[in-house]
């Protein structure tokens, strides 16, 4: 099939480079010449396991191409994916512009059928916003087709999510963009949920509300734990072992970051309380999700008393592992209240440094975590990337001042590192 991608972030490049990957001639389109002119020269703009190599491939074989023209992509393709960003105004509401003028240009240059198909996390009723855009634009005559197909894909694991999903929810309002969707996802052999469009725009925002409900209140839970002395991973284990429950996204730590949570849950409750609907629920799991972080930094305090004048090592800077991407990430607050008390920062992040420096100012970046742990007075671990698990704590424990760890992540076993010396502090373990 011939695929437009407006808007070439973290969803748009994904998606175009499995959907090229799949087989089809994809154009991926952002008005930001600049990537355009890194992606044609095979740089890509972002740390995405895999994405690299695959796109170079689809490139070289000619399924894969970009451009900054959304004429072009009207011209060359049947289905028209939306995936622009929706970032949040002052406000929490989701910022609709960029997905209204990409629509009204879409409109124009539309000469026959289109299917548009809004991929954006967007507020439920803007598929209405859509249709009317268009209609209002478009050549008298023009038919075209408006649809919701969330994208429900992790940083980080964002190939691998999108090729095997758990489900591709397609919202739709004819039989004829029915069986266009379907066509295109039928490689994936995953289980397909036809919905009207509303319902489709609802089940992304309802289905991040709900995963990020599970992170506060895992997250309270923990310093319940913290206080009475009880094991937060024991816990979760015996509440994730009820299938009713179940055990993913129980993992206390720092909070949860990212672009997609904060903003999609603050935009969910806008819109509840524009459609009257008391949501009081969500602004709970943001406020336990800000709360976290203060926590954190709190026991901090605690156990260093004088913050003033100390040096802290941190290990992992980004919202997650396996990504460069540093917005709404814990560790900026984080670091910016430890620096606000006259704590020196010593960083180290396998890949955000480059971006982290854009966020973070007056931190010294370490080109290994052995530099990061340097005459620390404490390591703070507020990422948990694969290549700590090999960490040689022998060696980090001469080169610290003093032979503290914040685990913010609980990856490491503090049973262990306490054997060699270490005073371990993990979340939820127990100890205030
Ligand atoms: C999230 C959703 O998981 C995706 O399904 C969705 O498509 C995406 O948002 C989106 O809307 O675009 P993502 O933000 O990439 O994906 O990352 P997650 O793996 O969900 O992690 C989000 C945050 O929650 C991270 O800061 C992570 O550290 C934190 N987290 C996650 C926890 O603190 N505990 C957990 O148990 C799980």
């Amino acid at each position: 099939m011939k695929i437009g991608i407006i808007g070439s972030g973290y969803v748009g490049l994904v998606t175009g480079t499995c959907f090229a990957h799949l087989g089809n001639e994809v154009i991926c389109i952002d008005n930001d010449v600049k990537k355009i002119d890194m992606l044609e020269k095979g740089q890509i703009p972002i740390y995405e396991p895999g994405l690299k190599e695959m796109i170079r491939k689809n490139v070289k074989e000619k399924r894969l191409t970009f451009s900054s023209s959304i004429a072009q992509a009207v011209k060359h393709a049947e289905v028209l994916f939306i995936c622009v960003n929706t970032p949040p105004k002052e406000s929490g509401e989701a910022d609709l512009s960029f997905v209204e003028h990409v629509c009204q240009d879409i409109a124009r240059y539309m000469t026959s059928y289109r299917l548009i198909v809004e991929k954006s996390t967007v507020p439920v009723q803007t598929g209405e916003w859509i249709q009317k855009t268009i209609k209002e634009n478009r050549k008298a005559g023009v038919a075209f087709d408006v649809a919701s197909n969330p994208e429900f894909l992790r940083e980080g694991s964002a190939i691998h999510d999108f090729l095997n999903p758990d489900r591709v929810v397609l919202g739709v309002s004819s039989p004829k963009a029915e069986k266009t969707l379907r066509k295109l996802y039928e490689p994936l052999k995953a289980p397909i949920l036809i919905t009207d469009i509303k319902s489709a725009e609802l089940i992304k925002h309802a289905s991040n509300s709900f995963l990020a409900t599970k992170i506060s209140f895992i997250n309270a839970v923990s310093r319940i734990c913290d206080i009475v002395g009880a094991d937060i991973e024991q816990v979760a284990q015996g509440m994730g072992l009820d299938p009713r429950i179940g055990a993913s996204f129980l993992k206390a730590g720092i909070g949860f970051g990212g672009f997609c949570f904060p903003k999609d849950l603050s935009a969910f409750l806008r819109m509840s309380e524009k459609a009257g609907v008391r949501f009081g629920l969500l602004n709970e799991v943001l406020t336990i999700n800000e709360e976290q972080k203060h926590y954190f930094v709190q026991r901090i305090e605690n156990h260093l008393w004088n913050l003033k004048g100390k040096t802290i090592g941190v290990l992992g800077l980004a919202f997650k592992p396996d990504t460069d991407d540093m917005r709404f990430a814990p560790s900026i607050p984080i670091i910016e209240s430890l620096q606000g008390e006259g704590v020196k920062i010593r960083a180290y992040d396998p890949q955000a440094a480059i971006k982290a420096k854009a966020f973070l100012k007056a931190v010294t970046y370490s080109r290994t975590p052995y530099e990061a742990a340097r005459n620390a007075d404490a390591l703070v671990v507020l990422t948990e990337w694969g290549e700590f698990t090999n960490l040689d704590f022998k060696r980090i424990k001469k080169l610290m001042r003093h032979p503290v760890i914040f685990d913010g992540r609980n990856m490491f076993d503090g049973g262990e590192l306490k054997k060699l010396g270490f005073r371990y502090y993990g979340v939820g373990k127990g100890e205030i």
